[in-house]
């Protein structure tokens, strides 16, 4: 496989984040939901690139202390490379570089893919939000992380 590159999300890469979006969940979030997080100050969002194309994303924000992981996907091609975890570690470094102490998300309960991901990483289940998906409807596992 080609070097995988992480960098800072820009404008431009909207597109391409788009299609692996809607490809990665029943309600994606529009463009301009990602235009405003990359504008947002409070907001860090990064890209994984094999050679030119973008294969993944993340994007978090970080508020008083407390981190919020917002979104998370790889292109389906990518996926089980090490990627999503790739992205994960680097968004967990800049939120610890930002200030976070402990950070936050919200998953769904059938998601064990991302569960097992963000559970390698350290986080744990805390609680669960009934009914908080639509399409289908669906509980939300809320996880966290106390950063050192
Ligand atoms: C969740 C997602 C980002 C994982 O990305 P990925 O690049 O495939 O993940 P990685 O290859 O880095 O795997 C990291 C860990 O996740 C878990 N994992 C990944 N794919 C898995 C699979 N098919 N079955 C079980 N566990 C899996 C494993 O614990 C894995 O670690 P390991 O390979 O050392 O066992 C990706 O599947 C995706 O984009 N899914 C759709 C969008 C989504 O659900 N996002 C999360 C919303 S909270």
């Amino acid at each position: 496989m080609t070097k995988i590159s992480i960098r800072k999300i820009t404008v431009s890469d909207i597109p391409e984040v788009i299609t692996i979006e809607n490809e990665s969940f029943s309600t994606p979030w529009s463009e301009v939901s990602f235009f405003s997080e990359i504008n947002n100050p409070a907001s860090i969002c990064r890209a994984a690139l094999s050679g030119d194309s973008l294969i993944g994303y993340v994007c978090a924000s970080c508020i008083l202390y407390e981190g919020r992981i917002l979104n998370l996907a790889v292109r389906p091609d990518y996926r089980r490379k090490g990627v999503g975890k790739m992205l994960a570690q680097s968004i967990l470094k800049a939120l610890r570089t930002s200030g976070c102490k402990k950070i936050f998300l919200e998953v769904r309960a059938s998601n064990t893919v991302a569960i097992r991901l963000y559970e390698s990483l350290g986080f744990r289940m805390l609680s669960l939000s009934r009914g908080y998906y639509f399409l289908p409807r669906e509980d939300a596992v809320i996880m966290g992380l106390q950063l050192p």
